[in-house]
């Protein structure tokens, strides 16, 4: 398609001005949105270009094995992990407030950017030179929604807009900065990344630090990673993955209700699906699910998670609920 052919020719071009012959790195999230904006600068630059997957932690069920895999395969990028799960969950224990969860979060990445950038600086020998630059895969929508566009709304830090601490020592470099969430997809398509890569649904940089109301500990995570792959399994299976816009699934940590098994009382967490239908993620609508569906995944949360007591439906939609609800 010729319009997005010239997107990417266009943005190529711009990345090559700005980046030059210097190093640049890229945090990848298993999303769709670092995953663009990563094979877009690759293809600019080439192997000035490091990704750096930091396993935070908060990631889903499979997601690290899948960034290892799929990614560097249709790319052959360069790619270093991080194991950065102890940092983050330390700079997280106790907090509950969700803005301050960002900042922890943004602030964290930031520091293991800065480490991960020296390590391969010193990789690279004496002619090494330094890591200048940083992309992100900020949307157009995100820059509107921390309040850095030029609209007047202040939503939520998103980790990759206002949660950058103010001493940054690198120059971002944002190629889809202009673009919403479908033009992405099509700049990806362009790309010739695979459709698993491009299709695939929203997921928040903060990740599932964001998705627990109360504060983060691994416990909490390890319930919520094993209903969120529940969730995603069953709709899957029933062929929902392109009607939905994405199914965050959020664990109610500091809330407790009784509920019964077999002859015993228990005393366990909801969790709440929240499926929604959107065509930017500005505004979304939930989605109607089939109440069989529904039906599957509340049973078998409910019976392969323990301390899972309940599954609730939010029926809200944005405005006035943002998607996440952190
Ligand atoms: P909200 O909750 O603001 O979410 O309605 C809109 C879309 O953005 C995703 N989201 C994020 N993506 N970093 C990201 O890369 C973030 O900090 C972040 N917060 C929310 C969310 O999953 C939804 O698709």
């Amino acid at each position: 398609n010729w319009t997005m052919s010239s997107v990417v020719e266009d943005s190529v071009a711009a990345i090559r001005e700005q980046i030059g012959s210097r190093r640049a790195i890229c945090g990848l999230s298993g999303g769709v949105d670092s995953a663009v904006a990563a094979a877009l600068v690759q293809k600019a630059v080439g192997s000035q270009l490091t990704c750096v997957y930091v396993d935070h932690g908060l990631m889903r069920k499979g997601e690290s094995e899948q960034v290892e895999k799929d990614f560097v395969a249709a790319t052959g990028v360069k790619l270093k992990v991080v194991d950065a799960e102890e940092r983050f969950l330390d700079a997280l224990a106790g907090v509950a407030d969700p803005e301050q969860k960002r900042k922890i979060i943004g602030r964290e990445f930031i520091r293991v950017f800065e480490q991960a950038a020296s390590e391969i600086v010193a990789e690279a020998g004496e002619h090494g030179e330094s890591v200048d630059f940083l992309v992100q895969g900020t949307l157009y929508p995100d820059v509107v929604e921390s309040g850095g566009g030029t609209g007047t709304a202040n939503i939520k830090s998103h980790h990759n807009v206002g949660g950058l601490p103010e001493d940054l020592q690198f120059r971002l470099v944002e190629p889809l900065r202009r673009l919403f969430k479908d033009e992405v997809r099509m700049v990806g398509q362009e790309l010739g990344l695979p459709e698993e890569i491009v299709q695939r649904q929203p997921f928040p940089g903060p990740g599932l630090g964001i998705r627990i109301v109360g504060a983060v500990t691994r416990e909490r995570l390890d319930l919520l990673r094993e209903a969120d792959a529940i969730a995603r399994q069953e709709l899957t299976a029933a062929g929902l993955d392109r009607d939905i816009w994405q199914c965050p699934v959020v664990l109610l940590a500091d809330v407790r209700s009784v509920g019964v098994q077999g002859d015993g009382r228990t005393y366990g967490h909801p969790v709440v699906l929240r499926p929604v239908s959107s065509e930017d993620a500005m505004t979304a609508d939930w989605s109607r699910l089939p109440y069989d569906v529904l039906a599957r995944i509340s049973t078998r949360i409910t019976n392969e998670v323990d301390e899972v007591n309940r599954v609730t439906l939010d029926i809200t939609s944005k405005p006035p609920g943002t998607i996440e609800w952190e």
